[in-house]
């Protein structure tokens, strides 16, 4: 047997995020940077990891036992080695990445044809069973790759158009702690059902109206929205004091709209700005200690390397 290898796509949660655990829609992108995950034949019999950047590797033997669970027991000894071209701390969704990775890889490796849908399925449940919570929209990026449009926990998943997104990455320097954040909002949802109900309402109008502007390639009106997304989530008191100041800074330079990206409390900010002002608004989100990440959204989707 050769080795295979396969690559999946990071994300970014354009909007929608934290209403979508709750069954609300989301609009997220998968991004240029990828995570590969390849699988050679074990020299001893045993199964060996070697994956450096993946930072919780609870993930891999997840796929992996869903994998076996599924497909009844076929996947031989093998090496499993990870490459990671982002760093786990981002916030980029290299534990769903991971996941979908290494569970594409063994379909290829033991010959079963897989359909996005069936990837899906079995990537939500490794994911949920070693951390407990999240909606799945990241292992749909994963799978899907460009922009998706991902409602009622996977039951809709449909491409969403967005060409030419003037996307600028600022990340915090913090990793944030995701479970902690979707806990504390459940415990927000669970004594204040009616007001955090209101807000997600009002976060799934603004996602919807993101998904026509963005297919009209207004991207002016998108910042609006993100930031009427952004306002909602510093209700929910999910937002930090590093987050707003490169917000501050990049709307300060010029960005029509920025917001936080993912569970909040650190990882990435996203902004949208014309394409002239994108020098100066990275310069401000340095100048306020964030890191800008280079990468480019509407990424393809989980596949095989040569
Ligand atoms: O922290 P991330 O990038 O995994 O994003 C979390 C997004 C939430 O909506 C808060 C949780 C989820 O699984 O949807």
């Amino acid at each position: 047997m050769n080795t295979i290898t396969v690559s999946a796509p990071g994300k970014l949660l354009l909007l929608g995020d934290h209403a979508v655990v709750y069954g609300k829609p989301c609009l997220v992108t998968a991004v240029s940077e990828r995570l590969t995950v390849s699988l050679s034949p074990s020299h001893d019999n045993a199964m060996h990891f070697d994956t450096p950047g993946v930072s919780d590797t609870r993930f891999v033997a997840a796929a992996i036992e869903a994998a076996q669970g599924s497909w009844g027991n076929r996947l031989p000894p093998v090496l499993v080695a990870t490459k990671s071209g982002f760093s786990g701390n981002y916030g980029l969704g290299s534990s769903a990445a991971v996941t979908v990775a290494t569970l594409y890889a063994i379909a290829e490796y033991i010959g079963r044809k897989v359909t996005p849908g069936e990837l899906f399925r079995l990537s939500r449940n490794a994911i949920l069973a070693v951390q407990k919570v999240g909606s799945g929209f990241d292992a749909a990026s994963a799978i899907w790759g460009g922009t998706v449009w991902y409602e009622h926990l996977g039951r809709t998943i449909t491409p969403a158009a967005s060409d030419h997104m003037p996307l600028i990455v600022g990340f915090t320097g913090v990793k944030a702690d995701t479970a902690a954040i979707v806990a504390d909002v459940a415990k927000k949802y669970a004594a204040q059902t009616e007001r955090v109900t209101r807000i997600f309402d009002a976060i799934a109008d603004l996602v919807m109206g993101a998904r026509e502007k963005m297919a009209e390639g207004d991207w002016e009106r998108v910042g609006k929205l993100m930031d009427f997304n952004q306002e909602y989530l510093r209700d929910l008191g999910v937002s930090s004091e590093k987050l707003e100041s490169l917000i501050v800074a990049a709307k300060g330079a010029g960005a029509w709209g920025a917001k936080l990206s993912g569970a909040g409390g650190g990882d990435c900010m996203i902004a949208v700005a014309p394409k002239e002002k994108r020098g100066q608004i990275e310069k401000a989100i340095e100048a306020a200690g964030g890191q800008v990440i280079h990468i480019t959204p509407n990424a393809p989707g989980v596949r095989r390397e040569p």
